[in-house]
């Protein structure tokens, strides 16, 4: 029965009971067909454009589809469960820049044992081995979609795999995908995810997501190469800058340092894992869906948690030194002791050359009185941290106050010890959780208030 998309049936009865009787019939009479190239791609099993092939657990699916108001052909992994032919919730395309325009097309091992999306004069419209990773292995290999929606090439010899779609995700983060990024890497080695360039078209799209390798590892989306949403630095359990983490009971991420000067990112949620995910929209906001088994009988895809809620998420909205508030209007005030920079723009709420410090810090000249800290508490701490290793978070603060170009400080579990020493840039006031940010400032601005 693995070749019959069972729930697909389902939902046409429900619609009319009777008129799908012969197509019922027929399905089952090509379902004998579809057994036998539904299993595995090889270079005799290849999958048709009509054709799809289904995990042994029914989750996922790969074949050819069109999205939606368009009639190319691309091939693709969706979802095989609610109206899943209907609603297409792809989560990876093959020949995201290169669609077919007709039916024609097939996936296929070629003699050279590369995975292939072929048309029906034979051109390859993407192949396998364009990904640099990937290796020739001779006619032996065998193309699979695992369980977990994996599509992998494996080599016959001895089951290695040759090639994987989860090293090579589109803009969907499924459970169990894990990349590697290098640490000293630049932007473009550190992309993980890639926007479809709209709702109709999967291309590569402006924006991007990853880890830009800073002194502490922090999750961006990038549109074009301006940082779009940051996460905040990761402190071995959560993003500091994504207040719904701090409610899960598991946040799914790991990140591991290898030691060699990469790290290891991967993201699980246990069992029911299979039915969530990440994805980065068109428009440049990255969406946590789940499937909602009991919504209206049917099940529907929802959303958990979105990385853009209000323009407070929009990166550096309100310029360095300004401070972002989504409950109050305007939306963004100067940070105490700071005034904007530039009133004409501040006051028509054109917010991006932010504030500038009124009295200039004493640092360590003793011949006025020593700098002060204002604390700042649930916040989105700026970007740019720099990790220094202090005993405790007193030890935090003596350590920015004895050093002239510390700007400010923040103390939290799992990370220590975080110094800024340039402008201060998306900084956020959340109504809970977050961190505590210590900002320095003259003396004579915290007397005052
Ligand atoms: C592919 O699947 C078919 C049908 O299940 C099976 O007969 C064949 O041995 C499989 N081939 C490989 C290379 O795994
Ligand atoms: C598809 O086209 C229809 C009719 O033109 C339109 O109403 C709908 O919004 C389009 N869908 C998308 C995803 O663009
Ligand atoms: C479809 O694409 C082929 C090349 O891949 C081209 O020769 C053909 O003219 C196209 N057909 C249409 C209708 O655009
Ligand atoms: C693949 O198999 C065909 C015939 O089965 C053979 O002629 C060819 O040499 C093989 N290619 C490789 C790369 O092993
Ligand atoms: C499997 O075979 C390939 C060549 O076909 C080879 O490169 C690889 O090292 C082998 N892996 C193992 C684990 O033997
Ligand atoms: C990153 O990719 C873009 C577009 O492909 C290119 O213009 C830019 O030079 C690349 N940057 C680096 C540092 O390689
Ligand atoms: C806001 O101010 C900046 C800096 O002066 C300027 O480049 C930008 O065009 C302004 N934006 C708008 C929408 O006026
Ligand atoms: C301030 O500290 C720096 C080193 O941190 C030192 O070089 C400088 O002499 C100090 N200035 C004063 C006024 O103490
Ligand atoms: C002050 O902090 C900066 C980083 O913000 C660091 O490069 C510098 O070495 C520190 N200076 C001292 C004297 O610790
Ligand atoms: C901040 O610290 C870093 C690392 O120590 C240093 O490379 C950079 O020049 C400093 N920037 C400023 C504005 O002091």
């Amino acid at each position: 029965m693995q070749g019959i998309d069972i729930s697909g049936l389902a939902v046409m009865n429900n619609h009319s009971r009777y008129c799908c009787f012969s197509l019922l019939i027929f399905l089952i009479l090509s379902s004998s067909f579809y057994f036998s190239t539904a299993q595995n791609i090889t270079v005799t099993h290849f999958l048709r454009d009509s054709e799809t092939l289904i995990s042994s657990n029914a989750v996922f699916k790969v074949g050819f589809f069109s999205p939606t108001n368009s009639t190319n052909r691309y091939v693709g992994i969706w979802y095989n469960i609610g109206n899943s032919d209907h609603d297409l919730e792809v989560v990876w395309v093959a020949n995201r820049d290169n669609p077919l325009n007709d039916t024609s097309g097939v996936l296929k091992v070629s003699d050279e044992g590369n995975l292939q999306v072929l048309n029906g004069q034979n051109n390859v419209f993407w192949s396998s081995s364009n990904d640099a990773d990937s290796s020739h292995q001779g006619n032996s290999s065998v193309a699979r979609l695992l369980d977990t929606g994996n599509l992998v090439l494996l080599s016959n010899a001895n089951g290695t795999i040759i090639w994987q779609s989860f090293d090579h995700p589109t803009d969907s983060w499924l459970p169990q995908v894990s990349f590697t990024v290098k640490e000293e890497a630049d932007q473009n080695n550190s992309v993980a995810l890639r926007s479809w360039k709209g709702p109709m078209d999967p291309s590569r799209g402006r924006f991007s997501f990853g880890i830009i390798p800073r002194n502490l590892p922090e999750f961006f989306t990038l549109d074009g190469d301006k940082p779009y949403w940051r996460s905040g630095p990761w402190n071995g359990y959560l993003y500091v800058g994504v207040p719904f983490m701090h409610s899960e009971a598991s946040t799914g991420f790991n990140i591991i340092d290898n030691h060699d000067g990469t790290l290891y990112v991967a993201y699980s949620v246990g069992d029911k894992s299979l039915f969530e995910r990440f994805e980065l929209n068109y428009d440049g906001l990255v969406v946590q869906k789940f499937w909602d088994n009991d919504y209206n009988e049917k099940g529907k895809w929802e959303i958990k948690w979105q990385s853009i809620e209000s323009e407070c998420d929009v990166y550096g909205t309100c310029g360095p030194f300004g401070s972002c508030n989504p409950h109050t209007s305007p939306i963004c005030t100067c940070l105490q002791g700071f005034e904007p920079k530039n009133m004409a723009e501040w006051s028509q709420g054109n917010w991006t050359s932010g504030c500038v410090r009124r009295m200039t810090l004493q640092c360590n000249n003793t011949a006025g009185k020593a700098d002060k800290f204002l604390w700042l508490k649930h916040m989105k701490v700026p970007d740019y941290a720099q990790w220094i290793s202090t005993a405790n978070q007193d030890d935090c603060g003596r350590k920015c106050l004895e050093n002239c170009s510390c700007l400010a400080y923040a103390y939290y579990s799992g990370i220590g010890c975080m110094i800024w020493n340039q402008s201060l840039i998306d900084i956020q006031q959340f109504s809970g959780d977050g961190v505590d940010l210590f900002i320095r400032l003259a003396h004579s601005e915290l007397v005052k208030s």
